[in-house]
């Protein structure tokens, strides 16, 4: 899938993700930002989306978030205004395997339901730690190819479908884990049905 296919996707999507995709996935939404709460500071969310995490930040954590799409903006912006969320300080359209932000300027990165869909997931983990501190914190919200059973056959059978729904169904989680500069502090499988694992990784 390249990023004009991932721009088409999620232009069909956005009109209709928060009742859908989005409304399903708020486990690791919610884990993801717990986290980030305690945490605090300067937060950098990857692929923001319709910005449905964004309500749930407690104030005091200054949150940029970042897309590909317009339309999945535009929809994260319109929340921003009706709510009143001073605490995100901008949403740009912007591609995240090449970040227009300097080096070490976030204290943490969240990608949730992001790592899946982007055309080069390894350039954007470079990119990650170019932008996040030493020290400071990746979160990473996803589904991870199984390697056996109904559900592997399944992942690999619509695998050929990633221009229509919108993600790789075959994506492994070593694509994060192999990644340099990173340690894996935690990894959690998410209700419902474990389809959804949370990683927390520490930039070294
Ligand atoms: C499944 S949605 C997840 C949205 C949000 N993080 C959430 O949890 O609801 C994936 C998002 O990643 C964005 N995306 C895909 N590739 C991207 C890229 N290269 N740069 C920035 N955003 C990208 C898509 O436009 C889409 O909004």
């Amino acid at each position: 899938m390249d990023i004009q296919a991932v721009r088409r996707s999620y232009a069909r999507w956005a009109p209709i993700y928060d009742l859908t995709f989005g409304r399903v996935t708020g486990a690791g939404r919610t884990r993801a930002v717990d986290v980030l709460n305690r945490l605090g500071g300067k937060v950098l969310e990857l692929g923001v989306g319709t910005g449905l995490a964004l309500p749930h930040y407690r104030p005091g954590v200054e949150v940029t978030g970042v897309d590909a799409s317009a339309e999945m903006l535009e929809k994260a912006r319109e929340k921003v205004a009706e709510m009143g969320l001073t605490h995100v300080r901008e949403l740009r359209e912007m591609d995240a395997r090449k970040l227009d932000f300097p080096t070490a300027s976030f204290d943490h990165v969240a990608a949730m339901h992001i790592m899946s869909v982007v055309p080069d997931p390894e350039q954007v983990m470079s990119e990650v730690a170019r932008v996040l501190r030493p020290g400071g914190s990746l979160l990473v919200v996803n589904h991870f190819a199984r390697d056996e059973g109904a559900l592997s056959v399944m992942e690999r059978a619509i695998a050929p479908l990633a221009d229509l729904i919108g993600w790789h169904s075959d994506f492994h989680r070593a694509t994060i884990l192999d990644a340099p500069g990173f340690t894996l502090v935690e990894e959690t499988a998410l209700p419902p049905f474990g389809m959804m694992t949370f990683l927390r990784l520490r930039r070294d």
